[in-house]
């Protein structure tokens, strides 16, 4: 994981830095630093989140046109100072930011400790030593060869006191995008790190390197050392995306912003879904892979291609794709990742293309690794979604999947108008879920006080059992499971006390609703409470009434419901909402 950003140009290297630095701490927040080059290199590191440390980390101590900045997720080593990047060589004279793990540090240490003194347990420390170890009189050069001698994954920016007018960069399986500005050039782990300077990003690929100056940048293959023409990027993005506009934390804001995205997704053309769903008619099999939220967003479209166009469509833990899944050239893999970088739904996209499967993917990022190199690609266009909780993200998957599901039951020549026109009107329903805000919250204040809670769910319900029961965890450390109403019976109704209470979805359809209000029966008989989230009314103490749909869209429904009871238990709690600890919105590690 972790977040790298570098500046090389006219201005203030450091503000800039930091700058994308902010932006980059959804990639992770347990420490951060800068180095810049002025005469010689100095950096400034600290433990802690980024806005707690600035003072910590004073600019004016950083002069210079050049800098490179990390914002870090523990993996090799613990939450310390010396294990914050960037790290130096021993002389001082070469620094260095890095994303990825390097699998073969081990060995590299062991050698490298004869000659080199290491300060940190990183796995990174080693690539600086070992380039320090190439360096002759040329950093391109020291770099190409120390990437030579390890195993495993990177996105990295490297300096030298010695040529400090340039920022080495490159990647392999770890994002990486330089931005092209007016007096200078960026490098970041995703362009929200230099959107508020520059809207032209080229996108490097694995296995590519690039130099990069004030005024020039140079990309070349790693493997032949040759020059590579690259595609500039134009982005659209506003920076608005990133700002809070009122709301006191973003994950309030993207819970609001949802009429909105959903209306995005109902927008994607036509033309790009038809696609999709042609290559899912042509396939013998079809997987959704994908991780944490994204991965209950197959898990409910799962339900709708069976449901609706009649295909069995298998939703798969994308980390798990490679153990279970049978994938060859009949086969299409889509994979469903909001950032398009997470590594485990990239790896399984990589295992099927090697098998030979085609590949789509629908992200929300643009200029991500996932959009490279799927077949077909399918942009959500949400918007920026800053909270690590995803919820506008997650709706908005739903939205493109639920059109897909459409749009094969068409080609299927199955009649699907009512669906579909119910579909198009779900924006009112979501609206009016929002406008009872109030209410919600006071049930998130009122029913959630213990520590461990029961989310159920029947049908297509049982993934918004899953989502809701992540929310709450994700954000508030409270005990949650979601599964399959009829599945408590067989165990987990078995811890139903006073400290573990019930949330129920009930749809409006009339036989999942009976099997719903039997299961709430049993758990009442043990006295066990339960809020039931019903769409209509229910004769219960503890109910939330929500808008009738079809119980195929009512997913569209409860979805506001969970996000924000979750939201609310958080913010009750003093909880950080949208840096929840331990987490990262993108998981670029195995
Ligand atoms: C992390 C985030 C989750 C997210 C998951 C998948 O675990 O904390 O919120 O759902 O990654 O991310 P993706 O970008 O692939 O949708």
């Amino acid at each position: 994981m972790c977040g790298i950003t570098g500046y090389v140009g006219t201005g203030r290297a450091s503000r800039y830095v930091f700058e994308g630095l902010k932006k980059l701490e959804y990639r992770g927040y347990d420490s951060c630093g800068i180095a810049a080059i002025d005469g010689r290199i100095r950096v400034k590191k600290a433990t802690g989140m980024i806005d707690e440390i600035e003072e910590r980390i004073n600019l004016s101590e950083l002069p210079g046109c050049i800098a490179i900045g990390h914002t870090r997720w523990a993996t090799h080593g613990g939450v310390t100072v010396e294990n914050a990047h960037p790290h130096l060589d021993c002389s001082g004279t070469i620094a260095i930011v890095h994303n990825g793990i390097i699998s073969n540090y081990k060995e590299l240490r062991k050698e490298l400790e004869k000659k080199h003194r290491f300060t940190s347990d990183t796995d990174t420390e080693v690539l600086v030593h070992l380039i320090e170890e190439n360096y002759k009189q040329n950093l391109e050069e020291a770099v190409i060869n120390a990437l030579k001698k390890i195993n495993g994954t990177y996105a990295l920016l490297v300096i030298s006191s010695e040529e400090p007018d340039r920022i080495i960069v490159a990647r392999k399986e770890s994002p990486l995008l330089i931005g092209l500005g007016d007096g200078g050039n960026f490098v970041g782990s995703d362009v929200s790190a230099f959107l508020a300077h520059s809207r032209k990003a080229i996108p490097l690929d694995d296995d590519e390197y690039a130099v990069i100056t004030g005024n020039s940048v140079e990309v070349k293959s790693i493997i032949t050392g040759k020059k590579l023409d690259k595609d500039i990027l134009e982005i659209e993005l506003t920076e608005k995306a990133a700002m809070k506009e009122g709301y006191p934390y973003f994950m309030i804001k993207e819970i609001h912003e949802q009429p909105s995205t959903i209306t995005s997704a109902q927008n994607i053309y036509p033309e790009e879904i038809h696609a999709v769903a042609e290559a899912m008619q042509k396939a013998e099999k079809i997987y959704l892979a994908g991780a944490g939220t994204s991965l209950h967003a197959c898990e409910v479209a799962e339900y709708w291609f069976s449901k609706i166009a009649g295909e069995l469509v298998v939703a798969v833990d994308s980390s798990e794709l490679e153990n279970r899944a049978v994938v060859d050239n009949k086969t299409l893999v889509i994979g469903v990742t909001q950032s398009g970088e997470t590594y485990d739904t990239l790896s399984a996209m990589r295992f099927a293309k090697k098998k030979g499967a085609e590949i789509g993917v629908i992200v929300n990022v643009i200029g991500s690794t996932a959009t490279r190199f799927a077949e077909y690609v399918i942009m959500q266009s949400s918007g920026m979604e800053v909270s690590v909780a995803a919820t506008k993200t997650y709706t908005s998957q739903l939205s493109v999947l639920f059109r897909l599901a459409i749009e094969l039951a068409k080609l299927e020549g199955k009649d699907i108008k009512v669906i579909e026109e119910e579909f198009d009107s779900i924006l009112d329903k979501v609206r009016q879920v929002l406008s009872i805000e109030e209410e919600i919250k006071g049930k998130a204040d009122s029913f959630f006080n213990v520590s461990n809670y029961l989310f159920i769910g029947k049908g297509i319900n049982t993934p918004t059992a899953e989502e809701a029961a992540l929310k709450l965890k994700e954000i508030t450390y409270l005990h949650a499971e979601g599964m399959s109403a009829g599945l408590l019976k067989h165990g987990t109704i078995s811890l139903i006390d006073e400290n573990m209470a019930t949330v129920a979805f009930l749809p409006s359809d009339i036989e999942n609703r009976a099997k719903m209000l039997s299961n709430i029966q049993e758990v009442s008989a043990r006295d066990g409470r339960v809020l039931i989230i019903s769409q209509g009314k229910v004769d219960e103490d503890e109910v939330i009434s929500l808008p009738d749909t079809s119980e195929l869209l009512s997913p569209f429904i409860f979805s506001p419901v969970f996000q924000l009871i979750a939201y609310y238990v958080a913010v009750k709690l003093g909880r950080n909402v949208d840096k929840p600890r331990a987490l990262a919105k993108s998981v670029t590690v195995e």
